[in-house]
This record gives C-alpha cells, structure tokens and sequence, in this order.
C-alpha cells in the first residue's frame, strides 16, 4: 500500500490556479508535489528564493522573498494573469538560524531572535496575504492557509519555552482570524485558516526529533497529504480557524 493516497481537492472552484510559497521547503515541496501529481489546477506556482532549481514538470517557479514585499508585488503580478487564484498555501516558516534558537528561559530573549521569528512567521505570511487575497475569486469555495503551528495557541500551552517561536505564531494566527473578518465580506466563501501538520521530518524540525516517537514524525508527504485532507474538508464556517492535521480545531 502507497504511504499517500492524494487527495483531488474537488471543493475547491475551478477553472483555478494553485499557489505554494516556500516550495523548497520540507512540507512546501511535498505541497508542490502533491498539487502537481493532482491535476486540478491548471497551474501550480512554486514560490521561493531559489526559482533555478529543478521543479516537477507540472509546476511554475516564480522568485519570492516574503520579505521583500516588492518581490511579492511582482509574483503576485504574474499569478494574475493566469486567471483566478483557488488556493493559496504558505509554507514558509522559521524555528532556529543564525541569531535565532528556540530559548528554554526568558533569560535567553533578544531583540534580534523576537524581530527575526516575528519578520519570518507573522509579517511574512501577512505579506504575502496583502498581495494575493486579491486574487482569490468572489464566488465559489477558495483557500488561503498559512502553515502555523499548535505551539502557537494560547489556550494550549502549558510547556513554555520557545518564546520567539511561540509568540510570531500566536501573532500569526491573530493577522489569519483579521485577515479571515476582512476576506468574508468580498468573498464569503472563501476560506482563511492557519494549518498545524503535525510534527513533520524537515530542515526545520531536525535538531529537536530526539524526544518524538517514530510514529509521529511525520513524512512530508504525508503531512501533505493530510493538510490537503483538512482543506478539502474546509467549509466558510471555519474561516479565521488553525486545523491540525487531523481536520481538529486548535484552541485560540
Ligand atoms: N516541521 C515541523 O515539525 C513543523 C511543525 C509545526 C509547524 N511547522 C511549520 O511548517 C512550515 C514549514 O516548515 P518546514 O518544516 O517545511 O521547514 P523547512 O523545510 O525549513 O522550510 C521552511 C521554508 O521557509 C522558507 N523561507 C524562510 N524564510 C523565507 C523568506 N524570507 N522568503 C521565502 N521563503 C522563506 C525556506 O526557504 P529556503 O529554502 O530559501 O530557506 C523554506 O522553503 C513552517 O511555518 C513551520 O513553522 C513545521
């Protein structure tokens, strides 16, 4: 039996495009290959800062720096000329890089790691929603996702820790419920909703896997496939919510 069925994403109104930002990530990529492999959209736009690099035949590669808000402008320019935009998914995303390490004490903060996690997890993705919600048609069901993480729920922390990490995250869900409010009044069936996937084998994931049984930590693929599961499934009624992998409501 294959690992991963594929999953058509038939609710969603066609003719459209699919878009991907952060595409040579872990789960971006396994996105990118899994909208590819579906056919439903008749292009799948593969968003990063490395567009030179080998793309499944199916895909566009467009350079984006989320940023470099002039970059966004510029993608968001040539998406538009392929007609309407029928889903959306933000897979970009940092843990730890130079400057930035998930702190274990507040003694750990700085400037530098708060502004860096809030610039790449929060206003990046707010970006990116500024230059593409506009495209999303006004009829019919569309998505716009962004990968969050459960560690960004308030009302579900109870370890502490990862400061940075934590808050860019709740900040992030905060900007997708806005952006949710802000979205249903021109297209109200439209679909704005942060994704936790579970805890998924990657770059950014590597250092801290020790602790995590094997039978959940997740493929990337499989992560994908089961995100694209949850969208699937989404309906206007659960516009401005975070879905873990599993289709479950994460608390605000
Ligand atoms: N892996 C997990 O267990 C896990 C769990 C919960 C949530 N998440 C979330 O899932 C998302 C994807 O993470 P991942 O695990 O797939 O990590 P990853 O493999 O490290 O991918 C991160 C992606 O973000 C891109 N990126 C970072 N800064 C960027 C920028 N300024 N402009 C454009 N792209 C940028 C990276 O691009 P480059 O290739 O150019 O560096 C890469 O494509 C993140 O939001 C993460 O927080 C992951």
């Amino acid at each position: 039996m294959p690992e991963v069925a594929g999953v058509a994403l038939s609710s969603i109104a066609q003719p459209s495009t699919a878009v991907v930002v952060g595409a040579t990530g872990g789960i971006g990529g396994a996105l990118l290959n899994a909208l590819a492999e579906a056919r439903t959209f008749r292009t799948v736009f593969a968003l990063s800062r490395h567009p030179e690099r080998t793309w499944p035949a199916a895909c566009t590669p467009i350079g984006v720096d989320i940023l470099n808000e002039a970059s966004l402008a510029a993608a968001a320019a040539t998406v538009a000329e392929h007609g309407p935009v029928g889903l959306v998914l933000v897979a970009t995303g940092q843990l730890h890089g130079p400057g930035l390490s998930p702190e274990k004490t507040y003694r750990a903060l700085s400037l530098e790691a708060l502004s860096r996690a809030f610039a790449v997890n929060a206003a990046g993705p707010a970006l990116v929603a500024k230059h593409f919600l506009p495209l999303l048609p006004r009829q019919g069901k569309a998505v716009f996702a962004a990968i969050s993480a459960r560690v960004g729920s308030i009302g579900d922390n109870r370890l502490g820790g990862w400061h940075a990490y934590r808050a860019s995250k709740a900040a992030l869900n905060m900007l997708l419920r806005n952006l949710a409010i802000e979205l249903a009044v021109k297209a109200p069936e439209a679909v704005c909703v942060g994704l936790h996937p579970g805890t998924v084998d990657t770059r950014l994931s590597q250092p801290f896997q020790a602790g995590v049984p094997r039978d959940r930590l997740f493929t990337p693929a499989l992560a994908a496939e089961r995100l694209l599961g949850v969208v699937d499934r989404l309906t206007a009624a659960d516009t401005g919510g975070c879905f873990a992998w599993d289709g479950a409501r994460i608390p605000p």
